[in-house]
């Protein structure tokens, strides 16, 4: 549930990150043009005005390989360097093997690596993870969360279809200056609302047949607005806790990093946490919700645009299905 190591001589950080997104725009215009759908609609219930489709050259492993790439380089470090590769996905490259095979592959790393899948709360639970092996000798690890929403969305389904999109950002975690990195975090998960947020088919509990195709079993299937309800109050309760696990208040806090799921979802957890949206990252509008790529494409896009800045307290909170959630409290430095 918790941590805050006290007093440590050292902390994980983030050393180097990168992102990596489709080139193919999907605005809300392509969809009016496919769907019962209407770019107002859309702006207004979700904020979403574009989101990014992967090509079909393009996979999973692809764009983490891409984002990996550029956050080994950023970090300063070459591949022979990273101990351990943990990739958050809930959209993996198959069921067999797992998607950080053939992303190590691709960057030529040695190391062991696995999958991690918490859903949109992913790259949080993969970053508490990889920080926590730092502890066991480790000098590096390489965290990615990568997603081909994409390729599991019913393109027929205006309630799903407006929604996701694809992307992927990495970051290598290393030990540094305590006074910088992971001070805290919270993870928890309610199976009890597994089913409002599911593939039904394709697993060992339904596996793939005539008939569950033709169910069209194999695409997200959303209760909107219960996981709505169900987040705002997820991601309020876990960056509260967070906060306390660190013996600090919200008023300690520049800015409020989110899961991009929908913009009244972002407003209404970040009221609840007593935050104005000035001190709110949001790039939603852009990408869509990127699952578990979300929060490091939000969190890197505005390290990179001078947004966040040195020594910046961050809070990043997500949710996904399961339901999961995760928040942490980071001091930016690396
Ligand atoms: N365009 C136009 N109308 C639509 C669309 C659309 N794209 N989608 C749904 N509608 C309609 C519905 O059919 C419904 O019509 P009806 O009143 O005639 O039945 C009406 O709009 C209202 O539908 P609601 O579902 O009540 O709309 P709501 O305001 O709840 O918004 C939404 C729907 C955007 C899905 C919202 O519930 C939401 O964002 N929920 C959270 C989703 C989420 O965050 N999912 C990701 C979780 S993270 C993960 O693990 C992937």
């Amino acid at each position: 549930m918790i941590s805050t190591p006290n007093n440590p001589i050292s902390r994980a950080r983030i050393r180097g990150w990168g992102i990596a997104l489709p080139d193919d725009v999907i605005t809300n215009a392509d969809l009016q043009a496919r769907l019962d759908t209407t770019d107002e609609w859309i702006v207004e219930r979700t904020g979403i005005r574009e989101r990014r489709k992967a090509s079909a050259s393009e996979s999973t492993a692809s764009l983490a390989t891409e984002a990996a790439t550029k956050a080994i380089k950023s970090a300063g470090l070459s591949p022979a360097d990273i101990d351990l590769l943990i990739v958050a996905t809930a959209t993996p490259e198959q069921l067999i093997p797992h998607t950080g095979a053939h992303v190590g592959e691709s960057l030529g790393l040695a190391c062991g690596s696995f999958d991690l899948n918490a859903a949109c709360a992913g790259f949080v639970y993969a970053s508490v993870v990889g920080s926590a092996l730092l502890n066991t000798g480790m000098s590096n690890v390489l965290v990615v969360g990568a997603e081909t929403l994409s390729r599991i969305v019913d393109q027929h389904d205006r309630g799903t279809a407006v929604l996701f999109g694809d992307g992927a950002g990495a970051a290598v975690w290393s030990l540094g200056d305590p006074d910088y990195g992971l001070l805290s975090f919270d993870l928890g998960c309610d199976g009890s609302a597994a089913d409002i947020l599911q593939i039904p088919a394709g697993g060992s509990r339904l596996p793939t047949s005539a008939e569950t195709v033709a169910n069209n079993d194999h695409v997200v299937k959303m209760q909107g607005q219960e996981v709505f309800k169900r987040a705002v109050r997820a991601i309020g309760e876990s960056a509260i806790a967070t906060l306390a696990n660190a013996n600090t208040t919200i008023d300690a806090v520049d800015w409020f990093v989110p899961h991009q799921a929908n913009i009244r979802i972002i407003e209404t957890a970040a009221n609840r946490i007593g935050i104005p949206m000035e001190r709110v990252i949001v790039n939603i509008d852009k990408y869509g919700n990127t699952s578990t790529a979300s929060i490091p494409l939000a969190l890197f896009e505005a390290v990179e645009s001078g947004q966040i800045k040195h020594g910046d307290s961050l809070l990043v909170a997500g949710f996904g299905a399961g339901m999961t959630w995760a928040s942490a409290l980071i001091r930016w430095g690396n």
